[in-house]
């Protein structure tokens, strides 16, 4: 395990969308189509309960293409109705989302919980993308964004470090067409890789992959990929449609 800016990295998140048949139709597409790209892991996270089902169809898949969950429990088992163990998900995914605006802000996640699901991910050995953002377009200065990053890493290791992406999505750029522009998530990814800095050194902020997230589309991916610090994108619905998160995919690898 562990991760590195070497490669770059598509990430689709389905969210609570998809029946089985158009999960199977849309995990066996995108595996079609991005069949030889080089130099970008692509990850496909659907809802929990097509995990397995597409895991079993997509057995004998090219490397560059691997599953995530959506979110999980930190704890192994026990009576917690309605959740999904780290324990369970080991077996079928390598990715993991965490703190994703959506389940801070519908489902009450507090930093100390995601926290909490970080550490477990990396005792389970799965690999978490943390995602970070803040929701007032005027709050650009994203105090609130960075004291998620400083909260969420509480007493995270340095070694662990290696086994983390982050991903930067403004809640007000998620689901609205809103996109933040590039410059500006370029300087925010700057900020982040400068406060990784400061909390472990440079060599743990130079090799962590930051991911932009934030509607997304085929027609602005490569801007975010020109700026020097972003290293991929984290997909809503664009990543609902096999040619558009095909065609992400296949940007974001020619920028490796
Ligand atoms: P959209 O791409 O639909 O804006 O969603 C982004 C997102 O929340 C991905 O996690």
């Amino acid at each position: 395990m562990a991760v590195d800016r070497q490669k770059k990295f598509s990430i689709g998140n389905w969210k609570m969308n998809t029946d089985l048949a158009d999960a199977l139709v849309l995990s066996q597409g995108v595996r079609d189509g991005v069949e030889g790209i080089n130099g970008v892991e692509i990850i496909l996270c659907p809802p929990f309960v097509w995990l397995y089902p597409i895991a079993e169809t997509l057995k004998h898949t090219p490397k560059n293409l691997s599953l995530g969950a959506q979110n999980m429990h930190w704890q192994e088992k026990g009576p917690f109705t309605g959740e999904v163990s780290p324990m369970m998900l080991q077996k079928v995914v390598k990715y993991v989302i965490l703190g994703h605006s959506e389940r801070r802000f519908h489902f009450n996640e507090s930093d100390e919980l995601i926290n909490d699901k970080v550490q477990s991910a990396f005792e389970h050995g799965l690999i978490p993308v943390l995602c970070i953002g803040e929701r007032s377009k005027t709050n650009s200065g994203s105090d609130e964004m960075i004291n998620q990053l400083v909260r969420d890493l509480n007493e995270v290791s340095e070694q662990n470090m290696s086994n983390l992406i982050v991903a930067y999505e403004p809640v007000w750029a998620i689901g609205t067409g809103d996109a933040a522009t590039a410059e500006y998530a370029g300087d925010v990814a700057k900020k982040i890789r400068r406060k990784i800095t400061e909390l472990y050194n440079e060599k743990v902020a130079e090799n962590l992959p930051i991911l932009y997230g934030g509607s997304v589309v085929k027609s602005n991916i490569a801007e975010y990929m020109d700026e020097p610090d972003i290293d991929g994108a984290l997909v809503g619905g664009a990543s609902l449609k096999i040619n558009d998160f095909v065609e992400i995919s296949k940007e974001i690898g020619r920028y490796r």
